[in-house]
This record gives structure tokens, C-alpha cells and sequence, in this order.
């Protein structure tokens, strides 16, 4: 059985995203394991200095406002990097994905490479009506960058419109159209999991480059 993390995309605590994972967690419980990971409490992302300038890291590691990697940042990427994939569930802010979410991306990218050739499963709930398809064509970019090289799941797409009104008292959806859509595009991710699996005669060089990647030498 696949291991997923299904990362909310918000450090809301009221979040239909986050109904989102959870009816996928419930719903597809016979299928596969699904747990969710939140981003909320990770701080603002700014380099830490003891990774940019590696001589001086010794003299400044007792100094605590020097950043290291936020314990939450690590173990969130371990636990990426253990699952066999990632789905993230993701609002919508000013046509773009929530700037949390891109912090936690950031903070999920620089000096750890969780997201390496690791599959993606990118959905999304918003208020409006469109449902975050900006924001999930922003997230897709994202994702491809340098530092993350995900395996986003391609030509799929689902948004939930009208969030709001998108649950019944259970946490079901209650659009069936929806719902059977929903179905089939993660028994696709399952596929794209092991299609994915197939993926990795780059693999090494590609982590390597992340690794050694700098944009300062670029
Ligand atoms: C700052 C801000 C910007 C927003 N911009 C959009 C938008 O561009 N498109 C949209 O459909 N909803 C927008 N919304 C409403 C969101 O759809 C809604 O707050 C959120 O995405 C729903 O996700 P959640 O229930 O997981 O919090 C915005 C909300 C906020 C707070």
C-alpha cells in the first residue's frame, strides 16, 4: 500500500483544503495510507547565515538567531522523503498559492532535497469559483524549479469551487461528479507513483546537482 503525505496548504485552522485531505484520507483509507502534514508554525524563511557562509558557521552556531534549519522544516522533509508521494492541497491567495505554502516550499528546498524526483499530486479549494487554478498553475512552477524537481502529476487538475458549500456535515463531498473525478485522478496518481518509480536513471545526478546547486555561482 502507498504511504502519501498530503500537505495542507494553508496555516489556516479553519481550512476546506484541509477537509479536502481529510475526506481523501477517509475515503481512501482501503487504498492507501494518507497522512497529513501541516505548515503551519514554520517561521518566516530567510537563509540561514551558517549555511551561506560555511567558514563562519562554527562561530555563529551558538548565536540562535543564525537560523539553522527549523527542526519542523527537517522532519517534515523526512517524512516526504520516506513517502512514496506528495499530495498538496492548496488555496488560493491574490491568484497565487498562499505565501505559507511558498514558505514552507523554501524552507523544504534549501540545503534538503525532500522533493527530488519525489511524485506530486497537486489539488486545491477556494471560495471562488474557479476553484485555485491559478494558484495550482503557480504551484506546478514552483515545484519544477531547480531546488525542488518534483514529479508533479501532468495534465491533471482538480479544483473545488464554492469550498464553502463543498461538505456536508460528515465531511463528504456532496458534488458526485466531484467526487467520482477525485476518484479517478488518485488511482492515476497511484499509477504515476510507479510510472515514476521508472523515472530515476537521472536520479543521482540530479540530486547531486540540487545538492551542489548555488545561485550565487550560477
Ligand atoms: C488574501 C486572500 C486572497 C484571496 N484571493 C483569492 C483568489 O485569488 N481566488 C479565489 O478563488 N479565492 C481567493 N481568496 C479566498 C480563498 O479562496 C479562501 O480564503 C481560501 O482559499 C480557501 O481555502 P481554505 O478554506 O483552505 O482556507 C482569497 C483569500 C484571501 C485571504
Amino acid at each position: 500500500m502507498h504511504k502519501f503525505i498530503a500537505m495542507v496548504g494553508t496555516n489556516s485552522d479553519e481550512s476546506t483544503n484541509r477537509k479536502l485531505l481529510q475526506y481523501m484520507q477517509s475515503h481512501y483509507a482501503d487504498q492507501a495510507e494518507i497522512e497529513l502534514m501541516e505548515i503551519k508554525g514554520l517561521p518566516i524563511f530567510n537563509k540561514p547565515e551558517n549555511h551561506e557562509i560555511p567558514a563562519q558557521a562554527q562561530a555563529m552556531a551558538d548565536k540562535p538567531e543564525n537560523h539553522e534549519i527549523p527542526a519542523q522544516a527537517q522532519a517534515m522533509a523526512d517524512k516526504i522523503e520516506q513517502a512514496d508521494g506528495v499530495i498538496i492541497s492548496t488555496p488560493e491567495y491574490d491568484h497565487s498559492a498562499p505565501a505559507a505554502l511558498l514558505n514552507a516550499l523554501e524552507w523544504l528546498s534549501f540545503h534538503i532535497q525532500p522533493f527530488v524526483d519525489k511524485p506530486v499530486m497537486i489539488i486545491g479549494a477556494s471560495y471562488g469559483a474557479l476553484g485555485t487554478s491559478r494558484a495550482q498553475a503557480h504551484l506546478r512552477q514552483v515545484l519544477d524549479s531547480p531546488e525542488l524537481r518534483a514529479r508533479i502529476m501532468p495534465s491533471s487538475e482538480f479544483m473545488l469551487g464554492h469550498s464553502l458549500q463543498a461538505f456536508d456535515d460528515q465531511g463528504n463531498l456532496t458534488d458526485q461528479q466531484k467526487a467520482t473525478k477525485l476518484d479517478g485522478l488518485f488511482k492515476d496518481f497511484q499509477v504515476f507513483v510507479e510510472i515514476t518509480k521508472k523515472l530515476k536513471n537521472a536520479n543521482a545526478t540530479t540530486y547531486e546537482e540540487v545538492r551542489e546547486m548555488d545561485w550565487e555561482k550560477l
